[in-house]
C-alpha cells in the first residue's frame, strides 16, 4: 500500500475518517473528501500525516457530478490516478414511515447514499482509463441493505440498490483488474450515531441486541477496508462482506 493513491470520501468524520488514516498508517497517500466539515477534514489528514502517510483534503459533494469531476481533477493534477477508493459518505435514515415521507427526503437520501456511489465510482474508473492492474473500490454500505427497518425506507432502499451497483460493477471491471467490493456495518460509534455515544443507558440498550455485546469502531471497519484494498484481497470481488458483532444474524429472534 505505500505511495498508493487513496481517495476516501465522507472523510471528515466516523468511518471515513478512520479509514483514511488506516491507510495513512500503509504509507499511502490519502485524499481526504470533505463535504463542508473543512476543520473536519483537516484533522483527519494530520492524522493520516502522523500515522505516516501523505494527505490532502478537498471539496466534494457526492451528489454534484460536476463538485465529484472537479475533486477527482484537483487529485489527478497533484498526485496523478487513484488506486483506490472508499466511498464512506453518506445520510443515515429518515425514521419516519413511506406514509409521512416527503419526496424531497427520499431523493435526498438517494442522491447521496446511491447516486453518489454512481458518481464517485465512474469518475474514478473513467480517471483510470485504460489502464490495468489492482485497483479497488469500497463503498461502506450497511446490514440495511438486506435487513430492513421501519422507518428507513429511504436508507434501505439506498443501501439495498448499493449491493447491485456494487456487484454490476465487480463483473464490469474484473477484466481491467479493478475489484468492487462492499463493507456492511451494523453499529458503529460515529457521529451517525450520536445518542448513542452520547448516552451511555441508550447506548448499553441497543448493545443487548448484538451478540458481541457492544458496538463496533470505526477503526475496525477501516481495518476490514485495508484488507480489501491490499493484495492479500486479490481474488475478493462483488462481496459484500458484514461488520456488526453478529446483529444482523438476530432478525428472525423474537417472534
Ligand atoms: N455508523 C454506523 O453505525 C453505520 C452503520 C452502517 C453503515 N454506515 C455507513 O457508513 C458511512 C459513514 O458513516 P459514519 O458512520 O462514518 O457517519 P458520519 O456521519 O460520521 O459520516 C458520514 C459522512 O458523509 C458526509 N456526507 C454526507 N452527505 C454528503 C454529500 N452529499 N457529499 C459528500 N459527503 C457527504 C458527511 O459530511 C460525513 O462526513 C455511511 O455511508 C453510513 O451509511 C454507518
Amino acid at each position: 500500500m505505500v505511495g498508493r493513491l487513496v481517495i476516501v470520501t465522507g472523510g471528515e468524520s466516523g468511518i471515513g475518517a478512520a479509514c483514511a488514516q488506516a491507510f495513512g498508517a500503509e504509507r499511502a497517500r490519502v485524499a481526504v473528501y470533505y463535504h463542508s466539515d473543512k476543520d473536519g477534514a483537516d484533522r483527519t489528514a494530520d492524522a493520516v500525516v502522523r500515522a505516516g502517510g501523505e494527505a490532502m483534503t478537498v471539496q466534494a459533494d457526492v451528489d454534484d457530478e460536476a463538485s465529484v469531476d472537479h475533486a477527482f481533477t484537483t487529485v489527478e493534477q497533484r498526485w496523478g490516478v487513484a488506486d483506490v477508493l472508499v466511498n464512506s459518505a453518506g445520510l443515515n435514515m429518515s425514521g419516519v414511515t413511506v406514509r409521512e415521507m416527503t419526496l424531497a427526503q427520499w431523493q435526498r437520501l438517494l442522491d447521496t447514499d446511491l447516486t453518489g456511489a454512481f458518481l464517485t465510482s465512474r469518475r474514478f474508473l473513467n480517471g483510470r482509463g485504460d489502464r490495468t492492474g489492482d485497483a479497488a473500490i469500497l463503498h461502506i454500505s450497511s446490514i440495511h441493505a438486506y435487513a430492513v427497518r421501519a422507518g428507513g425506507a429511504d436508507y434501505c432502499a439506498a443501501k439495498g440498490g448499493l449491493s447491485n451497483l456494487v456487484e454490476t460493477l465487480a463483473i464490469e471491471e474484473a477484466p481491467r483488474g479493478i475489484r468492487v467490493n462492499a463493507i456492511e456495518p451494523g453499529m458503529i460509534l460515529t457521529p451517525m450515531n450520536a445518542k448513542a455515544q452520547e448516552d451511555p443507558v441508550y447506548r448499553r440498550t441497543l448493545e443487548q441486541n448484538i451478540p458481541m455485546g457492544r458496538a463496533g469502531h470505526a477503526s475496525e471497519v477501516a481495518d476490514l477496508a485495508v484488507f480489501l484494498a491490499s493484495d492479500q484481497a486479490r481474488y475478493i470481488t462483488g462481496a459484500r462482506i458484514v461488520i456488526d458483532g453478529g446483529l444482523s444474524l438476530m432478525q428472525a429472534l423474537g417472534a
